[in-house]
């Protein structure tokens, strides 16, 4: 491998990995730095250290070329031309966007570049972040440097696909640097799309993100209208957007993951330092942050309402935050808050979890305390509730009127994602209750 590379990438997640792995593959030298030890032993094996479609041969076919390599730390026996940042931005315990960690790899870049690198910050960050931390950092080396931010919009599950599809953002101050950017993404794709500041493109990935969460915030709005009313959500939905494409409201279901638990609130924060308040994003948070509370309190009035005296079997599947495109990511996952909720409210229940991507040995780490299953038949066995969490295919390929047959006896299925609301209440008997599809919230809930 050569002692000057083409690209660094700093911190290979699951925005680092898939983003070193194709730029790889389209020709360059990639060196990706991540602190973490096991992380850089694994992509030096060529093995990914997460669920991804396509990752597996992609990965091991460029380490195999000695396209791309991982390294703990940055050192003076190598350079790069151009540095990416892709290391996480979570929120901290009180809430806000951590930077701690795009700090850090500032300083590692400029402790490392030479002069005339380029700098594309990549992470979602805080408006401001690119200009007033990231690039203060970089001028106090004393070397002269470009900077970008392109921020990721990739869908975990396609990442690979969207990375050569999906137009990329490019945002400078300058053209000469916005050109310069987009010659790094441009070996993947033609769509570029050059934006007029820094700032601008910072924006406009909390603006989508944050779009998303309203739009699902507002389904699930729907979803608690139409319990009330004793109303398909289901029916509303699809029914209004029949030959009616003005009406495109997404179904209800849980809204988490580790963009969208976070992005709102780091635009809210974004705002809040102008002093302005988003009404709309904070509802839209507070109405999907609430979802699991309030639903897991219909799911115990039932329990209630059946009378159940024997000991009490609940299981969850589907725990990774979403199920399309499938992923064995776990951060984020609403699933796990409507556990916890159905722990608080069922403290001497027999809970059980299953997904149908993320393998049994991971979920067993992760939660210590459940009873784990590595299929979906023994996951529904004998329980009393069957809970599906997250819109994975396969959770709706077995109708509730099967699944039914393996219960306990007078045991319901709470579904999240109206696996089976397109069936005829006749196929659904009195043990189906999905979201928006039930009478799932409480009265003066
Ligand atoms: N996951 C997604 O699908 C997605 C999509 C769009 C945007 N984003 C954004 O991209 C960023 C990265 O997300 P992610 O999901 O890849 O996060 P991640 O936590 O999976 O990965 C970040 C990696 O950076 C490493 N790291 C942190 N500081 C480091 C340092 N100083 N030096 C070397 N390595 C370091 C961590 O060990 C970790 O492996 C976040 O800002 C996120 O909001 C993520």
């Amino acid at each position: 491998m050569p002692a000057k590379f083409d690209i660094g990438i700093v911190g290979l997640g699951y925005v680092g990995l898939t983003l070193a792995t194709v730029l790889a593959e389209a020709g360059n030298t990639v060196i990706g730095v991540e602190k973490r030890s096991d992380l850089v032993d694994l992509t030096n094996e060529g093995t990914p250290h997460f669920t991804e479609t396509g990752l597996p041969n992609a990965l091991s076919g460029v380490v195999r070329h000695k396209k791309l390599v991982a390294a703990e730390a940055f050192d003076d026996t190598f350079t790069c031309d151009t540095y990416i940042i892709t290391v996480g931005t979570p929120l901290s315990a009180d809430g806000v966007a951590r930077v701690d960690m795009i700090e850090t790899a500032a300083r590692d870049i400029a402790a490392n570049m030479r002069d005339g690198a380029l700098v594309i910050l990549r992470s979602t960050v805080k408006v401001g972040t690119t200009r007033d931390i990231v690039s203060p950092i970089l001028a106090a080396s004393g070397k002269q440097f470009d900077i970008a931010m392109c921020p990721e919009r990739t869908l975990e599950g396609k990442a690979l696909q969207e990375l050569r599809e999906l137009p990329q953002i490019v945002g400078a101050d300058d053209q000469a640097v916005a050109d310069r950017a987009a010659a790094v993404f441009r070996k993947l794709t033609n769509s570029i799309v050059l934006v007029s500041s820094i700032e601008t493109a910072e924006i406009l990935k909390l603006v989508s993100n944050t779009f998303r969460d309203v739009q699902f915030a507002f389904a699930n709005e729907v979803a608690r209208l139409c319990d009330a009313f004793g109303v398909s959500a289901h029916e509303v939905i699809s029914s209004g957007k029949l030959g009616y494409n003005r009406t495109n409201i997404p179904m209800p279901g849980l809204v988490g993951g580790p963009c969208l638990e976070k992005d709102p609130h780091i635009l809210m924060e974004s705002a809040r330092s102008r002093g302005i308040s988003l009404e709309i994003t904070s509802a839209g948070r507070l109405v999907n942050e609430r979802q699991p509370q309030e639903t897991v309190s219909f799911i115990s009035s039932e329990i209630e309402r059946r009378g159940w005296t024997g000991p009490l079997k609940i299981n969850l599947l589907g725990m990774a935050f979403k199920g399309q495109p499938e992923t064995s990511d776990l951060r984020g996952s609403m699933s796990i808050r409507v556990l916890d909720a159905l722990k608080k409210a069922h403290p001497d229940a027999q809970i059980g979890i299953y997904d149908p991507v993320t393998p049994e040995d991971v979920l067993a780490g992760e939660f210590p305390d459940e009873n784990t299953y590595s299929r979906f038949g023994d996951a529904v066995s004998g329980a009393s509730v069957v809970v599906l969490g997250n819109n994975h295919p396969s959770l709706g390929t077995i109708s509730p009127r099967t699944i039914k047959e393996f219960m306990a006896p007078d045991g319901f299925v709470f579904d999240y994602w109206n696996h089976f609301s397109h069936l005829p209440s006749s196929e659904l008997g009195d043990s189906y209750f999905a979201v928006g599809n039930s009478g799932s919230v409480p009265a003066n809930g």
